[in-house]
């Protein structure tokens, strides 16, 4: 089957957003599909987050609208998507520090077992549950269901809450810069993790800075600058030179790139020293 042909899981169409007097996003079109990865990038305050927020259900659309298996819908809250399957991962993985692995994987829908008239909450099938689901995502360091979240690094974490969405049904993965705060080893499995969800099918939008890691893991880009979509492409058809340069708007780089070569040329070659 040719992704490309088939229907987008979501898509917004023609999307205006605005908070009182201020216009945030301007007539923006985006789609992503099953088993594909949408990269959007852009600068501080390009709208990515509020982008995020409208297809999450956080903040609804001034005008226009967000299709979800190219019908129109309107979530009236985060609830609302997430029980149609598009779940949120949040920059820390809204996860719990104080709550064990297996605890934190089941807020919401914790399984019970049966003890004489009560409910109680079975740790064991929990535990067993969650750390099954982190290692078939590859982080096989994770073995003990009792420890606790707030002792895993930022990256199992991160790799915590995206198999927690996979386990309940997500259909559709948003991550808001689940690298951001990573060093290099730890942003690779997450990265390897979004790969792993890809793989699986899930459709997923994932929001960075880093123009390595979108490359590492997108098949469509889309680039905001104020609210706007400026640029729209797939894997392939920009070199990192050219994305670099569209989130940065063009000319900043040109203009940072012309005043180091300035001070080079006046400082007999030198370039400024970094401290
Ligand atoms: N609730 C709000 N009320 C008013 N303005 C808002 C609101 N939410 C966002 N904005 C404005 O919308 C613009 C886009 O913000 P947004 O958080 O979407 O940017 P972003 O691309 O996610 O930036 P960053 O990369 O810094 O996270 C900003 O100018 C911000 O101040
Ligand atoms: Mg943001």
């Amino acid at each position: 089957m040719s992704a490309t042909k088939s229907t987008p899981i979501l898509a917004m169409r023609g999307v205006n957003k605005s908070f009182g007097p201020h216009d945030v996003l301007h007539d923006i079109n985006l789609e992503v599909r099953a088993g594909e990865v949408l990269c959007l990038l852009g600068d501080n305050g390009a709208g990515k987050s509020t982008v995020i927020r409208l297809l999450s259900g956080v903040h609804r659309p001034t005008s226009g609208t967000i299709e979800l298996d190219g019908k129109p819908v309107g979530f009236d809250n985060p609830r609302a998507a997430s029980d149609l399957g598009i779940a949120t991962v949040h920059q820390f993985g809204g996860t719990f520090p104080l709550m064990t692995i297996g605890r934190s994987f089941f807020v919401g829908a914790e399984p019970t077992r049966r003890w004489g008239p009560f409910k109680v909450f079975d740790r064991k099938k929990a535990n067993a549950i969650a750390v099954k689901a982190v290692r078939d995502f590859g982080i096989t360091r994770i073995d003990d269901g009792d420890r606790l979240v707030g002792g895993l690094s930022g990256g199992e974490r991160q790799s915590l809450a995206i198999a927690r969405a996979v386990h309940f049904g997500a259909r559709v993965l948003i991550l808001d810069e689940p690298t951001a705060a990573l060093g290099v080893k730890q942003a690779s499995h997450v990265l390897r993790i979004v790969n792993e969800a890809k793989r699986r099918g899930l459709a997923v939008i994932f929001i960075t800075h880093q123009v390595t890691h979108a490359m590492a893991v997108g098949d469509h880009f889309a680039v905001l600058i104020r609210g706007a979509v400026a640029a729209d492409f797939r894997k392939g058809q920009k070199t990192r030179e050219e994305i670099t340069d569209l989130m940065a708007g063009g000319e900043a780089m040109a203009e940072l790139e012309a005043m180091i070569e300035g001070y080079a040329a006046s400082q007999d070659g030198h370039a400024p020293q970094v401290a």
